[in-house]
């Protein structure tokens, strides 16, 4: 029991580092209204509001917080802190496949800076804020 103990402090600790080390931290919070929906809007929301292509497809509608976050037909592509295996990020960062990167179409597709913005609201909760 005690080895067990000392594991799980060990991996504990591990696990702590990279976390308060970071580079997310001290730089601001990144806001849903003045930093992400506008994205959103611009490059996404032709086709992921009811009318759209994307939204008939999938039934992602990003009009609305509540409605970006319920997701697709089959359930979330955002999960809070962990923009890695977000579907949103993987989809933009065309990590799925070619043909369902996002914004579907877009030569060259979403702007790094662009990119930075989501994966960092994502990870640090996808906050309503
Ligand atoms: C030109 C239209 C268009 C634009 C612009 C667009 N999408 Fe899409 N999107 C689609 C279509 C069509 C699908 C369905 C793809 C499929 O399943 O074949 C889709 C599907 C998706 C999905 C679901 C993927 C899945 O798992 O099935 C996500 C997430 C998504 N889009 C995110 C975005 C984001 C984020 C943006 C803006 C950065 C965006 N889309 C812009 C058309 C668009």
């Amino acid at each position: 029991m005690k080895s067990i103990t000392l594991v799980g402090s060990v991996i504990f600790a591990l696990l702590s580092v990279p976390v308060l080390a970071s580079p997310i931290q001290g730089q601001g919070d990144i806001s849903y209204r003045n930093d992400v929906f506008p994205i959103l809007h611009d490059y996404c929301l032709n086709c992921h509001e009811p009318g759209g292509k994307g939204y008939e497809k999938s039934g992602l509608n990003m009009s609305t917080y509540q409605s970006l976050m319920k997701g697709t037909k089959f359930g979330s592509v955002i999960k809070p802190g962990d923009s890695f295996t977000s579907i949103i990020i993987q989809v933009i960062e065309g990590r799925v496949h070619e043909s369902i990167k996002m914004p579907f179409g877009m030569n060259g597709g979403l702007a790094k800076d662009k990119i930075e913005i989501l994966k960092k609201w994502v990870d640090q909760g996808a906050k309503n804020n």
